[in-house]
């Protein structure tokens, strides 16, 4: 079945008090539209048609980096309802496409399978509308029925006070015949208490052209809430990260408090994989079997392999796949309090400890920076011990510059590597030293004023006042 697909999203969203347009506000790290977006594109629609208005350009940019060529925004100024929204995407409706499915930009969480159930249920010959039946109804279009048929929609402030009983409403989404539906939606007036084209009085035309007009129930309430305000954001927030945390531990993920758990892009894990709370997964993250994660880590866009442990307060910050992301080999120990950034690729058995950067650097087998040093721009080879206080100056205020250090070198404590600078296989860095010329292998090598001590000195007394 061929398929158009609308995406409503001109709305100003007031109650959000944002300069930012309301479905680009981020739910687990992706904007709202965005959801709505992904969630669409297993229906392969021939067309998807993104109504804008308030932040246009932003949200048009948002459709064009996600979706491409295949979405087309059509811009709706001024917003005179869900019913003139729909009308300003006529034109760009394919007439091949049978149905036509109208989702919201603030409804993130719907599922591709309802909606391609509401889809189908629709297909060239009936209206379709997605309906729930709620505790409190207040503010929602109530679904009004004679009998089993579906009559009508009537907003909440146009309805009586016995419509305003009905429990069962609609949840802003519906599919239609692609050819009824361009005419039905040419056809709505703005006679009613808000003075706006409501989309949702169709459904009365379809009634009195005989069109069957058929309600299909969401499988929770949760697919069909909308967001239109922080705390209704922060609510569906949690109510996402639940759900996340609920099929990560059904794959066996072992998280210490599900509550205290962020997930804000893509989780992998292995067996018997580790988590205490607090902690935030960012972008795509891999976790190798029997991993453990301390308390209040942050790890972005990163791979980190079987066995490592990573302790309390570590922020890991890959930025994006490949090369800029970071790499934790096996049976590594990193933090508590560590930072690796984009480009640090540990080997198996490294240890990073307290307050230790480590950017774009590669660290081989066993080599270790325990406490209070920087490595940046640097290869560090197998089994080097790299003393507290250690770090490389890879920055001549204008370049970066690269530290090579062989295996099994001992850098010192306090020492300054000015790159571009290399220190040979097994050499030896005394501590306090300032290196700025190549250091060979397999020597001690110092530069530091030589220490004296003066026989008879004496310290300054007090002169009297
Ligand atoms: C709408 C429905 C109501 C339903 C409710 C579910 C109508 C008339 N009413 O009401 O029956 O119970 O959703 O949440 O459709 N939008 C535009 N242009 C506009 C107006 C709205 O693009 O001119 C977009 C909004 O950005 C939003 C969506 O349409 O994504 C719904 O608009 P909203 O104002 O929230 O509709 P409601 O009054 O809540
Ligand atoms: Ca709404």
């Amino acid at each position: 079945m061929a398929l158009n697909v609308v995406i409503m999203a001109a709305g100003k969203g007031t109650r959000m008090h944002s300069a930012t347009p309301k479905v680009l506000h981020k739910l687990a790290g992706r904007p709202l539209l965005q959801h709505v977006l992904d969630r669409v594109a297993p229906l392969a629609p021939v067309r998807c048609v993104v109504v804008t208005g308030h932040g246009a350009e932003r949200v048009e940019q948002l459709v064009e980096k996600v979706v491409g060529g295949a979405g087309v925004c059509v811009r709706q100024e001024p917003q005179l309802g869900t019913g003139h929204a729909v009308q300003q995407t006529v034109p760009a409706l394919d007439d091949a496409a049978e149905t036509t499915l109208i989702l919201n930009g603030d409804v993130p969480l719907i599922g591709s399978d309802t909606a391609a159930a509401l889809a189908a249920a629709a297909g060239s010959q009936r209206l379709a509308l997605l309906t729930v039946t709620l505790a409190d109804a207040t503010g929602y279009g109530r679904i009004v029925r004679d009998g089993e048929s579906v009559r009508a929609i009537v907003e909440h402030k146009d309805a009586t006070p016995e419509q305003r009983t009905i429990r069962e409403v609609y949840t802003g989404m519906m599919a239609a015949p692609t050819a009824l539906l361009k005419r039905w939606v040419m056809a709505l007036t703005n006679d009613n208490a808000q003075r706006e084209f409501y989309l949702t009085d169709i459904v009365a035309m379809a009634v009195a052209d005989g069109v069957p007009v058929v309600a299909t129930a969401a499988h929770d309430e949760t697919e069909v809430l909308g967001v239109n305000s922080p705390a209704q954001l922060a609510d569906l927030e949690r109510r996402l990260q639940r759900r996340q945390a609920e099929a990560l531990m059904n794959a066996g993920l072992r998280l210490m408090d599900p509550a205290r758990f962020d997930l804000r892009g893509t989780l992998r894990h292995g067996r018997d994989v580790e988590i205490d709370v607090n902690c935030i997964f960012e972008g795509q993250v891999e976790l190798g079997d029997e991993v453990r994660v301390g308390a209040n880590c942050v790890i972005r866009n990163a791979r980190i392999a079987a066995g490592a442990v990573i302790h309390p307060f570590t922020h890991i910050e890959g930025d994006g796949p490949g090369d800029k992301s970071v790499q934790v080999g096996a049976s590594a120990l990193v933090g508590p309090f560590a930072r690796l950034r984009p480009g640090a690729v540990l080997g198996d058995e490294v240890h990073i400890g307290n307050f230790v950067e480590v950017k774009n650097s590669t660290l081989a087998r066993g080599a270790k920076a325990n406490h209070l040093a920087y490595l940046g721009d640097a290869t560090v080879g197998a089994r080097v011990n790299y003393g507290a206080g250690s770090i490389t100056a890879n920055y001549d205020g204008a370049n970066k510059h690269r530290t090579v250090i062989g295996n099994d070198v001992h850098v010192g404590s306090n020492c300054v590597l000015v790159a571009p600078i290399t220190i040979g296989d097994g050499a030896t860095i005394g501590g306090g030293s300032t290196i700025a010329k190549d250091a060979p292998a397999g020597q001690l090598t110092v530069a530091r004023a030589k220490q004296v001590s003066l026989a008879g000195w004496q310290r300054p007394k007090k002169s009297p006042k």
